[in-house]
């Protein structure tokens, strides 16, 4: 996708499954958004194509747009227009029957917790109200996609959770989830599957366990020496089952190929050879790990 000259996306390629809840990582400017707006069938791809249950997003966008929720990073409600009527025009807009429209508009205003404010005029709620309103306007069709972009950005610690708990739920009812975050613990305890995008380009994506795996086939601990330790490296050639080892001033990193009580070879070691440790932890197989392994510390 090229914006004038400007390569905004480079041959990026991944599938999502049905009923996944699929994290899109990527700092700022990396593409999310162009890639979101290409699925959600507004922005046209200069290349390539892509396609929502097996309809294109270029050739059929009625097809695709009746099948998902979009949710944009920004969105405008106007003035003088309350939460229940936006919705109803939605639901007009996505032609649903009279007779339904007010039972639909009632579940949706329950699932994102909106009854509360049913009256408000929707221009004067607060940030995360407004969020969940635009949630609910994305769920006014039953869409079986939802591609949400950033949707917690902006949000308390509190309205964090509960949207993350009413994606899950969302999940449940076996609808498939895109959503796009730059906040790893955000998506973190949340998605099955995720796709980091850095400058344009899907660094990896797919199943997070199976990305797990063959990200980290190796266990890495972090070791602080005291004093100056200068180069230990040399000292720790004898130690078996050492993958590779990384030394930046005080700080050791070993990469262990095997169990996790080697670990304790490398440490007395270098106690044995006079070097104080000051500590040993062991790096985290989560989200954020895995992010700054495929992302090779090129991201702020
Ligand atoms: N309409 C446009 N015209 C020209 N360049 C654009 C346009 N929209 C986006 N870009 C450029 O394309 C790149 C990707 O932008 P995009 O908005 O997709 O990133 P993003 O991952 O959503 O970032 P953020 O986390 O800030 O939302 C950026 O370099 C951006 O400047
Ligand atoms: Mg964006």
């Amino acid at each position: 996708m090229h914006y004038g000259k400007f390569p905004a996306l480079k041959d990026i390629s991944f599938h999502v499954k049905q009923g996944d809840i699929f994290g899109f990582i990527g700092p700022n400017g990396a593409g999310k958004t162009t890639t979101i707006k290409i699925l959600a069938t507004l922005l046209e791809p200069t290349k390539g194509r892509a396609f929502i249950n097996g309809k294109c997003v270029v050739n059929q966008p009625e097809e695709v747009r009746s099948m998902i929720g979009y949710m944009p990073d920004y969105f405008g409600v106007y003035r003088g227009i309350t939460v229940r009527e936006y919705l109803d025009f939605f639901a007009g807009a996505y032609k649903i029957e009279r007779r339904r429209r007010r039972k639909v508009i009632r579940d949706v205003m329950e699932l994102t917790d909106l009854v509360q404010i049913a009256d408000r005029d929707a221009a004067s709620l607060s940030k995360g109200m407004k969020q969940r309103l635009c949630l609910g306007k994305a769920l006014i069709n039953d869409p079986r996609v939802l591609i949400l972009d950033e949707p917690a950005a902006g949000l308390d610690p509190r309205a964090r959770v509960e949207l993350r708990d009413l994606i899950k739920e969302l999940a449940r009812m076996g609808k498939t989830i895109f959503i796009s975050s730059h906040i790893l613990t955000e998506l973190s305890d949340m998605c099955n599957t995720v796709g980091i995008i850095e400058q344009g380009k899907m660094l990896i994506s797919g199943d997070i366990e199976t990305i797990m795996s063959q990200v980290h086939p190796t266990l890495r601990f972090v070791i602080r020496m005291g004093g100056e330790p200068g180069d230990v490296k040399p000292l720790l050639g004898e130690v078996p089952g050492i993958a590779q080892i990384e030394q930046a001033d005080n700080t050791l990193t070993v990469d262990i190929d095997g169990d996790e009580a080697l670990i304790g070879a490398v440490v007395q070691a270098l106690v044995q050879k006079g070097i104080s440790i000051m500590g040993v932890e062991r790096e985290q197989r989560d989200l954020e790990s895995l992010f700054l392994r495929v992302t090779r510390g090129r991201l702020a």
